[in-house]
């Protein structure tokens, strides 16, 4: 290799591959910018242009490495050992150099499943998958009863949206892609009747990020804190209730602490998922609606998650010793950031997706890969489906109330979805009532409270309001 030593100490491989400065010494670049939060996909490639497949960049103050390239994200992800997650590993944080008030630490000091790593993180994985299983598995019966939960649960807020008209607008993200899957968290937590509600409007005001996010997350982990406690003493046919009984040593903390962490991937997550799959078909090409009613809702969906993961940066994982990757040496301890967004841009990946195909890849990034991809993938994707086909069911009209490319957007440092989803609507009208001696449709009644309850319910009195302000 011929080397060249610049005046900064740094060492840099002439044959265009390595540099080994240090992290810190590359004065990165912030990364969310007003173009991030506007054009990621401009930044993304200033970036790959100036650093190729992986890059520093500052994190809100923060130094760390973005991975940006596909083959250089799937040997990240594949290689647990080599880049294991675990804030334990992070130098620059045993050392003291990130700050006690960094935005991002109170996201990613909570010690879940996702974020763990270290000896504890086999055990509690093993346990997620075998809790996630009876909902999963097509063979189980609380399977069928979670598919038949996520189309009632559809059902009541289509027609709470239509109580505001035969036909209107109505903000579709805010009164069905965010409050279905906070109801569906529900029916996993096994949350008694609409109670849980107050914990899933203290979920959206912590993903909000708002003024009063910090009292709504004290409040939610207390109330999680209790369900722990009520599913340790009475377990139900709930994801509380599977989890401890697939990992019995998990104390109360650590359980409150994985609700959360379910309650947040499926509110939010999930309700990107569905939004942005609305969109795709509604702004899509015919092809796209004709699809949906060949019931391909998963291709549609695969399509949505590659061009538009809801996950766009994956959290942290660190070199566990000095590793080239890309153009640069990562060190042991560096934090290392796979972006899914990227990646899925960078022309080795983006050149070999067939455009023109009904069938697009799967191998794309977008529910991870290697041991640590998304355990859920399933659940997510069957509550996405059954929504989104629910919508263009009882919708007989659907169309976009701003052009594609006015639609808002929010950005964190992990995720990106639309801040409002407005659309212009048309009820279809209702099917003819059965015959009354015909066998009554299985309806989940044990998990759908009755409407008295609802009406009662702190998420229904919000999206009761949303119907007013929306005439
Ligand atoms: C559209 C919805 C979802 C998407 C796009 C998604 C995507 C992902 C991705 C990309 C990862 C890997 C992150 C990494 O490698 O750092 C992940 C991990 C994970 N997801 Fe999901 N997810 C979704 C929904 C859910 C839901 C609903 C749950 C829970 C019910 C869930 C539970 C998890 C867990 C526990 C992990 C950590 C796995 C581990 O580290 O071993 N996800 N997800």
């Amino acid at each position: 290799m011929t080397e060249s030593h610049l005046g900064d100490g740094r060492c840099v491989d002439l044959d265009g591959t390595r540099d080994d400065a240090r992290l810190e010494a590359l004065s990165p670049q912030p990364l969310l910018t007003r173009d991030y939060e506007t054009r990621p996909s401009l930044v993304y490639e200033r970036l790959r242009q100036q650093h190729g497949p992986v890059a520093p960049v500052d994190l809100l103050g923060v130094p760390a490495w973005l991975v940006l390239g596909y083959r250089e994200a799937l040997r990240v992800l594949q290689d647990d050992d080599g880049w294991p997650k675990g804030l334990e590993n992070w130098r620059a944080r045993s050392e003291g150099r990130v700050p006690a008030d960094w935005p991002l630490g109170p996201s990613l000091e909570v010690n879940h499943v996702l974020i763990q790593g270290g000896p504890g993180y086999r055990p509690l994985r093993t346990a997620w998958d075998a809790a996630l299983k009876p909902f999963q598995d097509p063979r189980n019966a609380q399977a069928n009863r979670l598919k038949a939960a996520v189309t009632a649960y559809a059902d009541e807020l289509i027609t709470l949206i239509g109580q505001g008209g035969g036909t209107g607008v109505a903000d579709l993200s805010a009164q069905f892609s965010r409050p279905l899957p906070l109801m569906v968290a529900s029916h996993l937590l096994g949350f008694p009747g609409s109670q849980g509600d107050d914990a899933l409007m203290d979920m959206w005001r912590v993903l909000d990020a708002g003024p009063d996010a910090e009292p709504a997350l004290e409040r939610l982990l207390a109330t999680l804190a209790e369900l722990a406690a009520v599913k340790l003493k009475e377990p139900g046919d709930d994801f509380p209730s599977y989890l401890l009984a697939a990992h019995p040593d998990l104390n109360l903390d650590e359980l409150a602490r994985e609700l959360f962490m379910l309650l947040g991937m499926t509110s939010d997550h999930v309700g990107i998922l569905v939004s942005n799959t609305v969109v795709e078909v509604i702004s899509g090409s015919g092809d796209v609606r004709a699809s949906l009613s060949a019931g391909m809702v998963r291709e549609t969906m695969n399509r949505v998650v590659m061009r538009k993961p809801p996950l766009v940066n994956f959290v942290p994982r660190f070199a566990a010793k000095d590793t080239p990757l890309g153009r640069y040496t990562i060190r042991a301890g560096d934090p290392v950031w796979v972006s899914s967004a990227a990646a899925h841009a960078d022309p080795l990946f983006a050149n070999h997706v067939a455009q023109g195909s009904t069938i697009s890849t799967r191998a794309h990034l977008s529910w991870g890969a290697g041991p640590r991809q998304c355990p859920a993938r399933e659940l997510a994707s069957t509550v996405a489906a059954v929504g989104v086909g629910r919508l263009f069911e009882r919708f007989s009209h659907l169309d976009l109330a701003l052009p594609v490319d006015q639609l808002p957007w929010r950005s964190s440092p992990f995720m990106r979805g639309l801040r409002s989803l407005p659309v212009r609507y048309e009820l279809a009208s209702l099917p003819a009532q059965p015959p009354v001696d015909a066998p009554a449709p299985e309806t989940p009644d044990t998990v759908v409270p009755d409407p008295s309850v609802r009406q009662r319910s702190s998420l229904w009195r919000y999206l009761t309001g949303l119907i007013r302000a929306g005439r």
